[in-house]
This record gives structure tokens, sequence and C-alpha cells, in this order.
């Protein structure tokens, strides 16, 4: 009795030295954890699907029609794949994505990022890595929201496939298995977010879908390749950096991100779209013009009037890869720089989402470029 009041006094002596320092609290308790070995590093496991973990509908050669069958959970994936297991311990924990990838919206990325946030990047968080499944038909926008927000210095590396599960040759188990060996690699640190697929790293920054049908379809067209995996390994060509001008932002205090709208540019275009756009509820437009962002001149009129009336537009740029290089001078439209209209939105919605100044949110997009190309000589040359 007497000792049992004794460590009575003794807990809740510890419990008021405890210290309150920590920046977030980790909070592992809604990973489960599959492992073999409890001396591997663990890593965090985020499944929102995709055809990763698809199965087909029509027969082993089936990658057009495929979902029609259930096909594996995120955990009975990586039991079938128990490879994996050799190299990490490995935390599941599984995010709603009614409507598949292409069904996904902006509320996905903002509490896989919480999550993250609270569990990989929290201090004293012994896990190294994350794994993201998500389909690839807009995996790039929950990438980069990740890659965004999640600001800890530890990968997060997306892994999806082309193929369902039950395909002849399935790609996903491969990238699944690569994806881990890049989670748990301290060479994979301050990188920023990446894709393994197709024995390759890409940068999510700078990399989109550029085939619809292919595993070969994530890359940098112009930026190029991180990385490969030889033997299930990654090497890296080069050493770690971020992408430039990257800019993060802190989501903890947000719950809700404003809707943002792209409309294309092209021969004929309905300039009326934009100001439909603003009455369903837009809080911003991104504009896609031909070439590096040209727009017709009914287009620069709507988009006057209505970045008058404070709503923010980002132009970006029509063809595959390139630059919408900022103006001279500060206008009124705010231009791209290297993202393309799908990095673009999500941007814009996480700056109007943290209460930016429309000054700031140019900055966000414009600030490297300007200081990269309007400076020196230039300033002569362009009369600044
Ligand atoms: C468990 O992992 C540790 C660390 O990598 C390794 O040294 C050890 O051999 C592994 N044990 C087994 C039984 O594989
Ligand atoms: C994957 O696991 C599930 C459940 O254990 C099983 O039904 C399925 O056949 C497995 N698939 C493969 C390809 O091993
Ligand atoms: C966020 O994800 C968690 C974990 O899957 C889930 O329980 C929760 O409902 C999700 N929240 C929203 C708003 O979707
Ligand atoms: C985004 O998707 C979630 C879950 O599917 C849904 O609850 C939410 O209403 C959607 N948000 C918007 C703005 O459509
Ligand atoms: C991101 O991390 C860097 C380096 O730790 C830090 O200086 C910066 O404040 C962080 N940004 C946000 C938005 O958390
Ligand atoms: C979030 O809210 C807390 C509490 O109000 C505040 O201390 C913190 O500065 C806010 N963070 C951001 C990024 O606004
Ligand atoms: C500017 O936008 C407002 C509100 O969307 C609209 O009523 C007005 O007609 C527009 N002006 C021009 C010149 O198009």
């Amino acid at each position: 009795m007497l000792f049992l009041l004794f460590s009575v006094i003794c807990l809740a002596g510890v419990a008021l030295a405890t210290p309150v320092a920590t920046k977030r609290d980790v909070d592992l308790s809604t990973l489960s954890f599959i492992s073999i070995n409890s001396s591997l590093p663990k890593i965090a496991l985020y499944s929102t699907g995709g055809t990763i973990i698809s199965a087909l509908s029509y027969g082993p050669l089936d990658n057009i029609n495929y979902g029609g069958a259930p096909g594996p959970t995120p955990a009975q994936f990586v039991n079938n794949n128990s490879e994996v297991l050799n190299l990490a311990q490995i935390g599941v924990l599984s995010f709603p994505a009614p409507g598949g990838s292409a069904g996904i919206n902006s509320s996905l990325f903002l509490n896989v990022s919480q999550y993250a946030n609270k569990q990989l990047c929290a201090e004293g968080s012994d896990l190294v890595g994350a794994v993201v499944f998500h389909g690839t038909n807009t995996m790039i926008e929950t990438a980069i929201g990740l890659d965004l927000t999640v600001n800890c210095s530890k990968p997060v590396i997306f892994a999806a496939a082309m193929r369902p599960d039950t395909y002849i040759s399935p790609d996903g188990r491969s990238n699944f298995y690569q994806a881990v060996a890049a989670a748990v690699s301290p060479l994979s640190r301050d990188r920023g977010a990446m894709i393994a697929m197709n024995d390759r790293l890409t940068s999510v920054y700078y990399s989109t879908k550029t085939n619809a049908n292919t595993p070969d379809t994530f890359k940098a067209l112009e930026q190029g390749f991180l990385g490969n995996f030889l033997g299930g390994q990654p090497h890296y060509y080069f050493g770690a950096s971020q992408p430039t001008g990257k800019h993060w932002f802190d989501t903890s205090n947000i719950t809700d991100l404003p809707p943002v709208t792209i409309l294309y540019g092209h021969q004929g275009v309905d300039a009326k779209l934009l100001y439909n756009a603003v009455e369903n509820g837009a809080k911003g437009l991104v504009l896609i013009g031909p070439g590096p962002g040209a727009l017709a001149p009914a287009v620069n009129a709507a988009a006057a009037n209505l970045t008058a009336q404070g709503i923010p537009i980002v132009d970006a740029m029509r063809p595959v890869s390139g630059v919408s290089v900022p103006p001279p001078v500060p206008g009124a439209i705010i231009y791209s720089g290297y993202f393309d209209a799908e990095h673009a939105r999500v941007q814009l919605q996480l700056a109007i989402g943290s209460g930016y100044s429309y000054d700031r949110i140019r900055e966000v997009f414009e600030a490297d470029l300007r200081s990269a190309i309007y400076s020196g000589h230039n300033k002569v040359v362009y009369g600044l």
C-alpha cells in the first residue's frame, strides 16, 4: 500500500516535470505498424488508394478498364510484398479519397500534411520518412501540396502505378519497394518530396504526368531525374538540394483552402468564363496562356477588372515545359515561373488560405525569377 502510494506520487512528479517545449507532440497512435524486425527504421505509409492497390476487371492484360474487382488493402499489399519488411517497419494509415484520384480535392493533402507534421516532423519522432500511395491522375496536386507544407528535411516519397496489381507484370510492387528504400535512405533528406516510379526518382516540384497510359510517365522534362534505382537502392546523381525559390507554408492553423479555378487559353477563348468562375465562388484564378502565358486581349481586360477587385490571377504557360516569366515591372497579373497550372493552383490556394496580401502572393511566385533576371546590367537594359 505504501509502495503503491509512493509510485503514484512519483508518477505525478514525472508528469509535472514533463517539458512543455516540444514544437508539435508526436502522435503515432493512428499508424498500424507491420514489422518483422524491430531494429529496422520506421516509416509511415499514407495510402490514399490508386492503381497501385487496384485489381483488374477484364483479364491480366487490362491496363485500361481495371478497378472493377477489389484490390488488396494497403496492409495486404505490404504483406504481399514482404521483401520491404527487410528494409523498414511500416506504419500504415489510410485516408478517405472517395471518387478516385480524379474526385480528390485539396482537403486531402491538407489532411495528409497535418498528419505528416504531427508524425514525421514532430520533435522526437523516430519515423525516418514517409511513403504515399496515390492515383496517378491527380497525384501531382496532392504531392505539391505536401511538398510545400511538410518542412522537416525527412523524405516524402510518392509511390504509384500505371498498371493494376493483378496485371501480368504490375509496376506498383517494384515502385513500392524502391520508394521504401528511398524513404529509409539518409541520402534522400533535404530534397523535397519525390516520386519513385519506373526505376527513377523525380522532383515533385518540377515534374508532371507526361503520358496517360505508360509506366514511364512522371518526368521533369527540363530539370531531369534526380536519380535512379539499381538493385532496388536509390542512387542520386547530385548531392541534396531543394528547388530554387521554393516557398513553404505553415498549415497548422488552416482548416479550409479557398477554391481556385484553372481556365485554359486557346484560340477563340471565352473571356466571360473568368467572371463566371468568380461568380461561382473562385477566390483566385490560374490562367493557362498559350506560349509562355500569352493572354488574348479580352482575357487581359477581364483579368484587369478582376484583379482590381482583389482576385489574385496567376498566369501559367501552356507548353509542357518552360517558364511563365514575370515582366520587368510588377503588374496585377502574377506569373507562375516554372510552375505549370496544376502546381500553380495549389500554391495559390495555400497563399490565399494563409492570408497573404496580393503583393506577398506575387513575391511567392515571382521573387526568385525577378532577382535572377532583372539585376546587374539588366537594370539598365530594362530601364529599372
Ligand atoms: C534486423 O535488422 C538489423 C538492422 O538492419 C540487422 O542487423 C539484423 O540482421 C536484422 N535481423 C534479422 C533477423 O534479419
Ligand atoms: C494479396 O493479399 C491478399 C490478402 O491476403 C490475397 O487475397 C491476394 O491473393 C494477395 N495477392 C498477391 C498477388 O499475392
Ligand atoms: C483525415 O484523415 C483521417 C485519417 O484517415 C480521417 O480519419 C479523417 O476523417 C480525415 N479528415 C477529413 C476531413 O477528411
Ligand atoms: C473535398 O472532398 C471532401 C471529401 O471527399 C468533401 O467532404 C469536401 O466537401 C470537398 N470539399 C470541397 C470544397 O468540395
Ligand atoms: C521551413 O524550415 C526552415 C528550416 O528549418 C525554416 O527556416 C522555415 O521557417 C520553415 N518554414 C515553415 C513555413 O515552416
Ligand atoms: C497558429 O495559431 C497559434 C495559436 O493562435 C499561433 O501561436 C501561431 O503563431 C499560429 N501559426 C501560424 C503559422 O499562423
Ligand atoms: C467587371 O466585373 C464586374 C463584376 O464581375 C462586372 O459587373 C463588370 O461588368 C465588369 N466590367 C467589365 C468592363 O467587364
